[in-house]
């Protein structure tokens, strides 16, 4: 109905015209209440208005149908709301599982983006129409938002935690990127493009470009360098906890308590490794914080999560390391 309307951005996206509707039916809720709100205060203050010095209206005792109407009507409008907010809520904070996967870093200002595949790109994201893309966000320093008005998707992006974003693009096209919280002196400009591009298209832009190793791959090279390999390896002497097929698990923590392992307790666990220690291993593990940047935090987390879905995957232990 409002889509012609200049007022409000093209809707690109799969969540879009949903989170439009809702956002019609608060305005509309809003507007007619504000409009009989202002109406009875002007019409009561004409009809009950004081006409002598010796004004004495009659006392009202009260109205139980009225009570019940101005009870029950709100609650039900709100209920409604509540409900059709969760819904749509629920869906923008659950990514499809079969989602593409993209990495972003914000910091002082730009975006800096990376595909699963490998390829970087700075402020300017191209993504494939009709396909749903996960974003796994983190800043370098202060807290920046990444919003996509076409899209209607908006997350913070937070120093020191991973927040996610998904969204699948409806039509081709370029579409605005902007920093939604204000970061610093160039804030307003810290925008870019998102350039939605037909399936075949993505394919010959993501195989172009300069040649990168995937970032699971680059994140295995990095494992090898940093000697996590030394104790995280798959024979029974290993000092650290096994991590082929880690990722996604329930994993039970020393003093009892059990979490599911998700990127942020990855994260956790490379830069403040005494945090949580698995049950039945020594907190021995150094610190990584300060030797490993936020790209190479997101590369040892995907080779990490890649060695998830291959469970018959072995972590060899290297050459040189011979003890036990
Ligand atoms: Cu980044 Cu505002």
């Amino acid at each position: 109905m409002f889509a012609t309307l200049p007022l409000f951005p093209e809707q690109a996206s799969t969540v879009a015209s949903q989170v439009d509707a809702l956002f019609y039916f608060l305005i509309g809720v809003s507007s007619v209440f504000a409009v009989l709100i202002a109406t009875l205060v002007v019409y009561f203050a004409v009809r009950y208005r004081r006409r002598s010095a010796a004004d004495r209206p009659e006392a009202i005792h009260g109205s139980l149908t009225l009570e019940l109407a101005w009870t029950l009507i709100p609650f039900a409008l709100t209920m409604v709301m509540f409900f059709w907010g969760a819904r749509v809520f629920v869906t923008l904070r659950r990514p499809p599982d079969n989602a593409l996967q993209v990495f972003v870093v914000g910091k002082q200002w730009m975006w800096k983006l990376q595909h699963l595949e490998g390829r970087r790109e700075i402020n300017q994201l191209h993504v494939p129409v009709g396909r749903a893309v996960k974003m796994t966000m983190t800043s370098e320093d202060v807290i920046h938002s990444f919003f996509v008005p076409a899209f209607r998707v908006k997350q913070d992006v937070l120093p020191g935690r991973y927040t996610t974003l998904w969204f699948e693009a409806t039509k081709t096209g370029t579409y605005h990127l902007f920093c939604a919280e204000y970061c610093g002196t160039e804030h307003s400009a810290m925008i870019g493009q998102i350039i939605v591009m037909e399936p075949s298209e993505y394919q010959t832009w993501l195989s172009g470009g300069p040649v990168t190793a995937s970032l699971a791959s680059a994140g295995e090279t990095l494992f090898t360098d940093l000697g996590c390999i030394s104790c995280h390896r798959s024979d029974s002497g290993a000092r650290g906890p096994q991590l082929v097929g880690l990722f996604g698990k329930r994993v039970q923590l020393q003093g009892g308590a059990t979490l599911v392992v998700d990127e942020n307790y990855l994260r956790e666990s490379i830069l403040d490794p005494q945090a949580k220690i698995v049950a039945g291993f020594q907190p021995i593990m150094p610190t990584f914080k300060g030797l490993v940047t936020e790209e190479q935090l997101m590369q040892l987390i995907a080779y990490i999560k890649s060695l998830a879905a291959a469970p018959d995957q072995q972590i060899a232990a290297p050459a040189a390391d011979t003890q036990g």
